[in-house]
């Protein structure tokens, strides 16, 4: 079921217009970028929902540490891009913190919602020049859904057996308290020009 919304959340936001800037993405490159937003979300979907059903919230606190990073990994490498998932609250600091322009396009996603965006359309895309040089720059708003709860909502409502493996592996963790149909982070995509 996870797997399923999230899916068609991403094909409603493929089928919207996305906001631009004066450096305008061309579309195409936009609807790549949106492609392997999608297929790190479904893949991760997948894996997600199928360890919690073989081994409960506990047993799939593996997926998000080690298969998520890893899913991002290979599909970066095969596609010469940098995909990433990131937070303004994070769990893991090394892999989820956001570089500037990701923190303001997470500020900007936050007011969206505010305003009553719908959720599944919230993404960004914006041409970028740094010292390196150009890049396509796209993020997709991660909602919390139902599934996400288990392990970043409330404290009190985490299985006790969840909160001490998230104690012992992220004493930092500040991904908690999370409540339905927040921004839970984004996945950001980075694809050199
Ligand atoms: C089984 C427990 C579990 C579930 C369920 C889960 N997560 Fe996570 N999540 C984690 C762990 C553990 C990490 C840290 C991963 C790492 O070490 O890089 C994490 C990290 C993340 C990050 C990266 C940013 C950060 O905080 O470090 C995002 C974004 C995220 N999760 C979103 C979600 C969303 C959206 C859902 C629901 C669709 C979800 N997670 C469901 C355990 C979980």
């Amino acid at each position: 079921m996870l797997k399923a919304c999230l899916v068609c959340a991403l094909l409603t936001a493929a089928a919207l217009p996305v906001a631009t800037t004066a450096a305008e993405p061309a579309a195409a490159g936009v609807d790549a970028a949106r492609g392997l937003a999608h297929g790190l979300v479904e893949q991760l979907g997948a894996r997600l929902q199928a360890a919690i059903e073989t081994g409960g919230p506990s047993g799939a606190v593996g997926v998000c540490a080690h298969e998520a990073p890893a899913i991002a990994g290979e599909l970066s490498r095969r596609n010469g891009t940098k995909i990433t998932r990131v937070s303004l609250k994070t769990r893991n600091p090394l892999l989820g913190t956001p570089d500037a322009w990701e923190q303001a396009v997470l500020v900007a996603f936050e007011e969206r919602l505010a305003r009553g965006e719908p959720i599944a359309w919230i993404e960004f895309a914006e041409v970028v020049r740094e010292p390196a040089g150009e890049y396509l720059r796209y993020m997709k708003a991660l909602p919390v859904q139902a599934l996400c709860l288990g392990c970043h909502g409330a404290p009190e409502s985490i299985d006790p057996k969840v909160r001490a493996r998230l104690q012992q592996d992220y004493p930092a963790d500040r991904a908690t308290g999370y409540r339905l149909g927040q921004i839970r982070g984004a996945i950001s995509v980075k694809q050199p020009r």
